[in-house]
């Protein structure tokens, strides 16, 4: 009889094979073709060369050489799930946007939550940032928040970011250190960097070692614009709170979890959806108008800077429920894709200089990552709303404009194809300008440490000390003195005990001089920014 299959046919020699013959379901090639061997290549006698003309080896062999996509080039350790955003209170007075305006409307979203500096692979405890970025598919079109656990950022310019995260990644040269803040490098262009003194101090506290993903905060940081009907504006800053509570791990504890498990947040985050612990957290908006922008104390388009909610407090407006787990890690958490510049009509930015830089890096970066123009095929970056225009091709197009108009103005008639809505579609808010085109940094940047002492003295006494530790010890894996002691100059001029218990605890004398600065103010602190003040 003639054979049935490559193991079949090689078998007539005598040889003995595995096969998978008891499997249920028959295996195919990617063009459907069904594999009866998977096990043996095509051979010129049992000894002999593989043949070229395997087309099975070859389909198996090329498809896995190309598994990989490049990482995010920051944020590349993540984790995703799907859930729900549910509005409690409507916005529908100063915003025009559908998913803030309709009480009880329920809108679907997926989230992500991630590590800044690690690659893919790296620790899930590692002292760092944290991402908290939520797609909502919206009647109108996907609106993205991409945001942060902690409400404000390292630099007030985007064109500093480059510059920011090579110093905070893996050095060049010898590709370490991955996840950890301790090295030379980030602390050197820490130590040149007055600007990122606040968030040096968050970094440096309990919020940057998390219990859970489900036990953080996140933050919009940036100042957005809510627009109405009539093109009015109310600017707002967004903040998602844990019903957990926020919780974090002892340092101690976060290097042992990394030894032992370090898919720890991960595995946390999969159990409790998959057993129906689902995590909620509620949408709170400050909102606010130019007139009290006049009036704070410093430049709330800084994004270095935070409004305290004892300024201008937090309103609840909604909830998000995270209850179901990814079925293809890949294809979602992978594949999904953030843009600052994702909102719908009634959402608008503000002048923040380091969001304008935003807008443009994530679809840079996507059309690179996800391979072109059309990852918004992707399900899961797909709106859930119709998507009608007269863009097509490219690769991997799965759609195109229907019929045969791709252009407009257009005089097809019921071909037509769809058309512009000023009812319905984006505005900007009118602004004005004033000034001559300059690269220039506004003064009212310019009071880099208040804000910093600020936090510190929000936190309670241990939460304090954690802080101190924590400057200690990463600065004592900096080689070189110079270094520690500029770090230390500006700890001078956030808090002189703070500045010298880390100078203590490196074994180095106080600076005489701490960096020059801008007179500071005392702002009042806030037992909103302390993790214990605000335990579940
Ligand atoms: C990725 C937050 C500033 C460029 C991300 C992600 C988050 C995030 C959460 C991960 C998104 C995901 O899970 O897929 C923030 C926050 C910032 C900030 C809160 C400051 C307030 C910047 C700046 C730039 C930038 C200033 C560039 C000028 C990127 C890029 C990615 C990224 C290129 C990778 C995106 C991708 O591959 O899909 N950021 N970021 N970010 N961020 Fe930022």
């Amino acid at each position: 009889d003639a054979p049935t299959s490559y193991a079949e046919a090689q078998g007539q020699g005598g040889e003995t094979h595995q096969t998978t013959s008891d499997a249920t379901m028959t295996l195919t090639s990617q063009q459907g073709i069904p594999v009866g061997d998977a096990q043996n290549s095509l051979r010129a006698g049992p000894r002999g060369p593989t043949l070229l003309e395997d087309f099975q080896l070859r389909e198996k062999i090329f498809h896995f050489d190309h598994e990989r996509i490049p990482e995010r080039v920051v944020h590349a350790r993540g984790y995703g799930a799907h859930g729900v955003f549910e509005l409690t209170d409507s916005l529908s007075d100063i915003c025009r946007a559908n998913v803030l305006g309709e009480v009880g409307q329920q809108t679907e979203a997926f989230v992500r939550f991630s590590t800044v500096a690690g690659s893919k692979g790296s620790p899930d405890l590692a002292r760092d940032v944290r991402g908290f970025a939520v797609k909502m598919y919206t009647r109108e079109g996907n609106w993205d928040l991409v945001g942060n656990n902690i409400p404000v950022f390292f630099i007030q310019d985007a064109i500093k970011f480059p510059d920011l995260i090579h110093a905070v990644k893996e050095e060049p040269d010898r590709a370490f250190p991955q996840a950890q803040s301790a090295h030379d490098n980030f602390w050197d262009f820490a130590s040149l960097m007055p600007e990122a003194w606040h968030m040096v101090m968050w970094q440096m506290s309990d919020r940057t070692i998390p219990r859970s993903l489900r036990t953080m905060e996140g933050f919009g940081i940036h100042s957005f614009r809510l627009l109405d009907q009539d093109g009015n504006s109310t600017f707002v800053k967004f903040h998602w709170k844990p019903r957990q509570g926020l919780q974090s791990v002892l340092w101690n504890e976060a290097v042992k979890i990394n030894g032992a498990d370090p898919d720890f947040h991960r595995r946390d985050m999969w159990d409790a959806i998959e057993s129906g612990d689902f995590p909620v957290w509620d949408l709170g908006v400050q909102l606010f108008s130019e007139e009290d922008a006049a009036k704070l104390p410093f430049d709330h388009l800084d994004s270095t800077k935070l409004i305290p909610e004892e300024l201008i407090p937090v309103r609840i407006i909604g909830n998000l429920t995270l209850n179901r787990n990814v079925e293809n890690f890949f294809a979602s958490t992978e594949q999904v894709a953030f843009c600052t510049s994702n909102m719908p009509p009634g959402i608008d930015f503000s002048d923040d200089p380091l969001l304008h830089g935003r807008n443009f890096s994530y679809l840079d970066t996507q059309l690179k990552r996800l391979g072109g123009p059309n990852f918004t095929h992707i399900p899961v970056n797909a709106p859930r709303c119709p998507v009608m225009n007269f863009q097509q091709d490219g690769h991997m197009a799965m759609t195109n404009p229907k019929g045969r108009v791709n252009y407009e103005p257009n005089s097809w008639g019921a071909e037509a194809g769809p058309r512009e809505n000023p009812a319905r579609g984006t505005t900007s808010f009118a602004a004005g300008f004033d000034g001559p085109k300059q690269r220039v940094r506004s003064e009212s940047f310019s009071d880099h440490y208040s804000q910093a002492r600020q936090f510190l003295r929000s936190q309670q006494p241990i939460e304090q000390k954690h802080i101190g530790d924590a400057l200690t010890f990463e600065l004592s894996k900096v080689t070189r003195v110079d270094i520690r002691a500029r770090a230390v100059s500006h700890l001078l001029n956030i808090d002189a005990d703070l500045a010298a218990t880390v100078a203590d605890g490196l074994g180095m004398a106080l600076p005489e001089a701490a960096v020059a600065a801008k007179p500071t103010i005392d702002l009042p602190t806030s037992d909103k920014l302390s993790i214990l003040a605000n335990g579940p």
